[in-house]
């Protein structure tokens, strides 16, 4: 299956191997010509992506090569570090984020994101996930309540959870302190999700019990998912970018980049050649 991207006409048609248009999804995000520096330090060299709507969106490539340096200019959490520059655009739902007049504050209710380390608040369960609403001004118990069991029940723990909701969110294991942020994120009802190598801290079944998650939530959420592991990203997301030295060597269908990529470099890093 090709990916065709209409820029300019914001038209998005998946192709098919027989040439059919077999969906029409829309383009959450947008990156045209997209480099950043920090320093005299290049890490991001002029990516052109457009990551769809209800997807599963993977970047993998070597240790350094810019993948989370590019999904946290994604909610522009790289502008907090002085050094960095950047060029280029970037349109979220259609309208750049980088332009001075779009604000942080905005652009964070419309896009959580998840660490390699889970990073709970030294809180309860129950505060860690109306710490968000809160701050957006929900202070009816009732519906705080309503949150708390949606986004847990989202993220799969709440049957784990419920019945110590008041207790500190540390005594938690490492995989149910991952799907609490996951629950956290979800409690401002997000448009997407960031994640930046989310199971790496984690056992494998509780590596399983996220990945599901994931598979399960992109029903709702758009989500993009730097991983390390090439078999996470196989199983788990609809496309895959390739990332080397800060540039995107190739960006298809899953399926298709580890199957059949079109690159020498990435049939390399797949077949375990580097990385
Ligand atoms: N805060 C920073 N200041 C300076 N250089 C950085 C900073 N963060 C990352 N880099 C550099 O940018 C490049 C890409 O890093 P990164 O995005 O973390 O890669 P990856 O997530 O793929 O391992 C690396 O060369 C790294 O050393
Ligand atoms: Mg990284």
């Amino acid at each position: 299956m090709a990916v065709l991207s209409d820029r300019e006409n914001k038209k998005v048609t998946n192709i098919d191997r027989d040439g059919n248009q077999v969906d029409n999804k829309k383009i959450v995000y947008d990156t045209k010509d997209l480099n950043l520096w920090y320093g005299g330090d290049q890490a991001l060299k002029n990516i052109n992506l457009s990551i769809y709507e209800n997807e599963v969106t993977a970047i993998i490539g070597p240790s350094g090569c810019g993948k989370s340096t590019f999904i946290k200019t994604l909610n522009r959490m790289v502008e907090l570090i002085p050094v960095v520059r950047i060029s280029g655009d970037i349109r979220y739902r259609e309208k750049s984020i980088l332009d001075k007049s779009y604000t942080v504050e905005d652009l964070r209710t419309k896009v959580g994101m998840v660490f390699q380390k889970p990073n709970p608040f030294p809180k309860s369960i129950y505060d860690n996930i109306t710490y968000g609403p809160r701050i957006h001004g929900i202070k009816n118990k009732a519906i705080l309540d309503e949150i708390v069991e949606r986004s847990l029940r989202g993220a799969a723990i709440w049957d784990e959870v419920k019945d110590r909701l008041k207790e500190n969110a540390y005594g938690l294991s490492g995989g149910q302190q991952q799907r609490l942020c996951i629950a956290r994120c979800l409690a401002i009802e997000p448009d997407v999700i960031l994640m930046d190598e989310p199971t790496s801290a984690l056992d494998p079944i509780s590596t399983l019990k996220v990945e599901e998650l994931i598979q399960d939530l992109k029903k709702d959420y758009s989500i993009i998912i730097v991983t390390h592991n090439m078999q996470q990203a196989a199983r788990i997301s609809d496309k895959t970018a390739f990332f080397l030295n800060g540039e995107v060597v190739e960006f298809d269908v899953t399926d298709k980049i580890f199957s059949n990529p079109k690159d020498n470099r990435t049939e390399d890093y797949i077949t375990g050649r580097f990385g």
